[in-house]
């Protein structure tokens, strides 16, 4: 098997990494930092020498990277798992120039472009495609403004910026919910399933390090320190299985946390609304809608 992981260098993805090719698993790493993806291959290499372990350098706040990363892609062979785990949290006014946040930019558009463009290289292979969303309950209360990705006029709650940042990122992550519920829909009957997951609440990765001073803000709403929290390979549990399990051959278009299906709010699921994103997303990204 051979699986394509985005935001390998860090946390939960690095840590879904060693799953793989401790399972004997090829794996293809992307990242922003080419120092960073060395590190981590070589570590991988050292752990597993039988398995080939590629990386592939892509920064996505740029979205012309990501499609340059999706040309690369699409003249090797396919990958039969994609996590799309790759999430920042940005400052709501980082911007592209389009006026899109960076945190919208990164954790949505640039797998909107890159799972959109995988399933259209390789639509008879049967793959997988896993992306990492949010704490449903947590995110109950973030309706996405499905018409307006940049977001200027959306209520991000808190008079705190480093709060609104954090709820910005909540958005984004219902934003990838729906990403999965609406590319399933348009895949259904091909050989590809899209299903969504929630890691848990993980510590020890570097979500929230961008902002100094945020991750002790954003886990005292949790009531929670760091220190308290899981590690990140308690994170790749759900999403290794959900990638890998073969108990949800055929599943598609739902939402996993601890290894059963978790529901998200109404708001993520509703077809219209679904609908609506996409085709912001397309706007936002020049692509066909
Ligand atoms: N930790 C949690 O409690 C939690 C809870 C729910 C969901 N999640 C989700 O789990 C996933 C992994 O998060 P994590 O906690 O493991 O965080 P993390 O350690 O910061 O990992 C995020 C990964 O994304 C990469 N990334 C960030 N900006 C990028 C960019 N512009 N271009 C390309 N790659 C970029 C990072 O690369 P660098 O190494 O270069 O920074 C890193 O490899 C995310 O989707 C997050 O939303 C986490």
């Amino acid at each position: 098997m051979k699986a394509l992981i985005t935001g390998a260098t860090s946390g939960i993805g690095a840590a879904i990494a060693h799953r793989f090719v401790d399972d004997g698993h090829d794996v293809v790493l992307v990242g922003r930092s080419a120092e960073r993806l060395t590190s981590v291959a070589e570590e991988l290499r050292a752990a597993a020498p039988l398995v080939c372990v590629g990386v592939e350098q892509a920064d996505f706040a740029d979205l012309a990277q990501v499609h340059a990363l999706a040309d690369r892609l699409a003249t090797r062979d396919a990958p039969d798992v994609v996590v799309s785990n790759a999430a920042l949290v940005a400052p709501v006014a980082q911007r592209n120039s389009d006026g899109i946040p960076l945190t919208v930019v990164v954790n949505f558009l640039a797998p909107y472009i890159l799972l959109r463009r995988l399933a259209e290289a390789f639509p008879n292979h049967a793959s997988r495609f896993v992306v990492l969303g949010a704490e449903p309950a947590g995110s109950a209360g973030l309706v996405v403004d499905v018409d307006d990705l940049t977001y200027t006029s959306a209520d991000l709650m808190f008079p705190d910026p480093d709060l609104q940042a954090f709820a910005l990122y909540g958005h984004s992550k219902n934003m990838d919910v729906m990403l999965a519920y609406a590319l399933a829909d348009r895949l259904a009957g091909t050989a590809i399933t899209v299903n969504g997951v929630h890691p848990g609440i993980i510590g020890q990765t570097g979500l929230m390090t961008g902002i100094p001073g945020l991750a002790k803000k954003a886990l005292a709403m949790f009531g929670a320190t760091d220190a308290d929290l899981p590690n990140p390979s308690d994170g790749a549990d759900t999403p290794y299985w959900v990638a890998t399990s073969p108990d949800l051959d055929g599943v598609t278009g739902t939402y996993f946390g601890d290894r059963a299906e978790a529901a998200t709010a109404e708001h993520t699921t509703d077809k219209e609304r679904l609908e609506r994103l996409w085709r912001s997303a397309a706007e936002a990204t020049r692509m066909a809608v």
